[in-house]
């Protein structure tokens, strides 16, 4: 197979074409060409456009792939998931279709300290060979770059092992990981009732190891009642910004606790699931250009009601889509059923999703420059539908359109 890559004929390219976060209105922008063409040269896009930037090309140089009643877009980007654990909890979610509430069983010793237990004892092996498996689901509905979050270790060796594992990971997988520290995930039973101190001991021990090795590019907390507070997460992500982590946040996903007013505050890359956010936090991340990632999964699995998308949107918000992807509150890889779920759910458009799930996710883990459009000079992350247009990734209810993944220049996925 030659090496760089000609794609023509495509009913649609959708190309999401743009630098930085689509606010508002502009989400709808999805850059559509109708029998269009994109170059790849060497793993960048190197031009996109109708048919007649292929005039000067000898394509028998390259390797060239009809898209003949198919819709080609970018890759898309998970932008937050906690895809790195050991073990399952399927006797929580067993519990939780019974009635009991996410936060009762944690609050007991369960939930994400469970997962805890599972990470501490899982050797690397492990945890490479389940996170190797769970990268190539990912790949399987288009993803081609994932945010990932440490957590289930809450110790310092476990917490290096889980991001030391991200790292191999991103070097043996085609699939790009954006690591994010989250230390500050639960209280771990070393330190039950005692969370200050636990936040002191994620300063002092743990955060400056992760900066010094490099291990991070985000650092993230579970701002929540009963976990975190709003003082001890601002106290954490002020420190870990010094340290040059930039500040992510866990905010309002149970109650209503000012998360979203401090992650405007710290001008945090983004703020995630946001289900019970105030009308004026979501209006100070707006215009603080802080990133709503919206996780409709979680809103879905733990029957809550869902993060009110279309009014963040109506006011300005940059949205973005992950899959929330973790052992507890949302153990799905599946965008098609995120996609679902935001369309039928949270009342955003099929243009908004696409939006949300490329170039407002890649500016969710800071890299729209890079990624998450179909723009001269980007990084050739590319998927190609088996249908003829976008509108079918909904109307496909929770099935995965994708026929092949380029990934950096080569196909990874499909077959051609
Ligand atoms: O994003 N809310 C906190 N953390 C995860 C859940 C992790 C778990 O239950 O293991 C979330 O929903
Ligand atoms: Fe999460």
């Amino acid at each position: 197979m030659k090496k760089n890559i000609i794609i023509k004929n495509a009913s649609e390219i959708v190309t999401c074409s743009g630098f930085s976060a689509k606010q508002g209105s502009s989400m709808s922008d999805i850059g559509l060409l109708h029998g269009g063409a994109i170059v790849v040269e060497n793993g960048i896009i190197k031009n996109v456009g109708d048919s007649s930037i292929l005039k000067n090309i000898d394509e028998s140089n390259y390797t060239v792939i009809d898209a003949t009643g198919k819709t080609v877009l970018p890759g898309y980007i998970d932008p937050h998931t906690h895809f790195v654990f050991g073990g399952y909890r399927p006797d929580e979610y067993d519990m939780r279709l019974k009635g009991k509430p996410y936060m009762e069983i944690m609050e007991k010793g369960g939930g994400i300290i469970n997962s805890v237990h599972a990470t501490r004892k899982a050797s690397k092996d492990e945890l490479l060979k389940a996170g190797t498996k769970r990268l190539d689901s990912m790949l399987s509905f288009g993803v081609t770059t994932v945010e990932g979050k440490s957590g289930y270790g809450l110790d310092l060796d476990t917490e290096i092992k889980q991001l030391e594992v991200m790292k191999d990971l991103n070097n043996s997988h085609c699939v790009d990981i954006a690591p994010t520290f989250l230390g500050a995930h639960a209280v771990p039973k070393e330190y039950i009732g005692k969370s200050s101190e636990y936040i002191d001991y994620v300063i002092e021990s743990v955060l400056p190891v992760v900066a010094e090795k490099k291990l991070a590019e985000f650092c993230d907390i579970f701002c929540e009642q009963n976990v975190f507070s709003v003082d001890e997460s601002r106290k954490l992500l002020k420190r870990a910004k010094d340290l040059g982590l930039k500040p992510k946040i866990h905010a309002d996903e149970i109650i209503q606790l000012g998360g979203a007013e401090l992650a405007a505050e710290l001008s945090a890359v983004s703020a995630d699931h946001l289900l019970k956010s105030s009308d004026a936090g979501i209006k100070a991340m707006a215009e603080k250009n802080v990133v709503a990632t919206l996780l409709p999964g979680t809103a879905f699995s733990l029957k809550e009601s869902y993060a009110r998308g279309r009014y963040m949107i109506d006011n300005g918000s940059a949205v973005a889509l992950a899959t929330d992807m973790n052992p507890g509150s949302c153990f799905t890889e599946s965008i098609p059923l995120i996609f679902s779920l935001a369309t039928l759910y949270m009342d955003i458009t099929t243009e908004e999703a696409i939006t949300a799930l490329t170039i407002n996710a890649a500016a969710a883990i800071s890299r729209e420059k890079d990624i998450g459009s179909i723009d001269t000079g980007k990084k050739a992350d590319i998927q190609i539908l088996e249908f003829p247009s976008y509108k079918f990734i909904p109307y496909h209810i929770g099935v995965s359109t994708v026929e092949t993944v380029i990934k950096d220049g080569k196909i990874v996925y499909g077959n051609h």
